[in-house]
């Protein structure tokens, strides 16, 4: 049977990228946006392929939550990506931190991918070999935080990491796979114009590295190339 991806923030950067690249393999894409009417990308790509279907999603809201999974009931999901990032203000640092800013960032990074997981749970049930990826940053790693600052983002991307090892725990009984990725340095609106790779090879690599997800490998962070990442 075709497989079928979820993927939020299916719209730009690297969760476009997703889209096109599970088309191009012939999967079933459920790409989630904030608004569809504006996913000129999206309707670009659905002129090519009909096993495309484009749903709006806001993951910071329940409602947004509630009325996507109502839709979606009963569709087994192979592999739900929850791609969708938030950066917030730039520039903040020790002394000019803004609690009600901070909450924004964890709200869409950290909170959301674990409310949209326990959403669809009922759906990746419905399927073989389902697994959860979940895009992080390498600057979420202690280890890797030599630079200090970027208080939001690191803080609400390491949280994310322990949400990923916890549900690989508790999903495992369910068959249920977790994976937190590290795209590596992408161009794409966040990662700026000095960022190291494209869309193409952060994509590429991560799908190797979900396709060839082992259960002894759920629960940990790769980059995109397959390498492991110190928490
Ligand atoms: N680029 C990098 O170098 C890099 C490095 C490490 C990790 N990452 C991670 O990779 C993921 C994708 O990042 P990107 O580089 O592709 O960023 P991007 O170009 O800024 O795209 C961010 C995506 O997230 C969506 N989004 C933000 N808030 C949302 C919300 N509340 N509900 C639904 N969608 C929302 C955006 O939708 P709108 O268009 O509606 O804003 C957009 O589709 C993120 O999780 C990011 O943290 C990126």
């Amino acid at each position: 049977m075709t497989k079928h991806a979820l993927i939020t923030g299916g719209n730009r950067g690297i969760g476009r990228a997703f889209v096109e690249h599970y088309l191009k393999a012939g999967w079933n894409v459920t790409a989630c946006c904030r608004d569809p009417k504006r996913a000129v990308e999206l309707s670009v790509l659905k002129s090519d392929y009909e096993q495309l279907k484009v749903m709006s999603l806001d993951v910071s809201l329940s409602e947004s939550i509630a009325i996507l999974t109502k839709e979606l009931a009963g569709t087994p999901i192979d592999l739900l990506i929850n791609n969708a990032g938030y950066y917030g203000p730039k520039g903040v640092e020790f002394g000019s931190c803004d609690a009600k800013e901070w909450g924004k960032v964890i709200e869409v990074n950290t909170i959301a991918p674990l409310m949209l997981t326990e959403a669809l749970y009922q759906n990746l049930k419905l399927v073989g070999n389902p697994v959860v990826a979940f895009i992080s940053s390498k600057v979420g790693s202690m280890e890797d935080n030599t630079s200090g600052g970027g208080y939001y983002y690191r803080s609400s991307k390491a949280a994310l990491n322990s949400v990923v090892k916890s549900l690989s725990i508790d999903l495992k009984d369910d068959g249920i796979k977790c994976v937190a990725l590290h795209p590596g340095w992408v161009l794409t609106a966040m990662g700026g114009p000095k960022a190291l790779i494209d869309t193409d090879m952060s994509v590429k690599g991560m799908m190797a590295v979900i396709g060839k997800l082992t259960w002894e490998q759920s629960g940990d962070f790769y980059d995109y190339q397959g390498k492991p990442i110190p928490w």
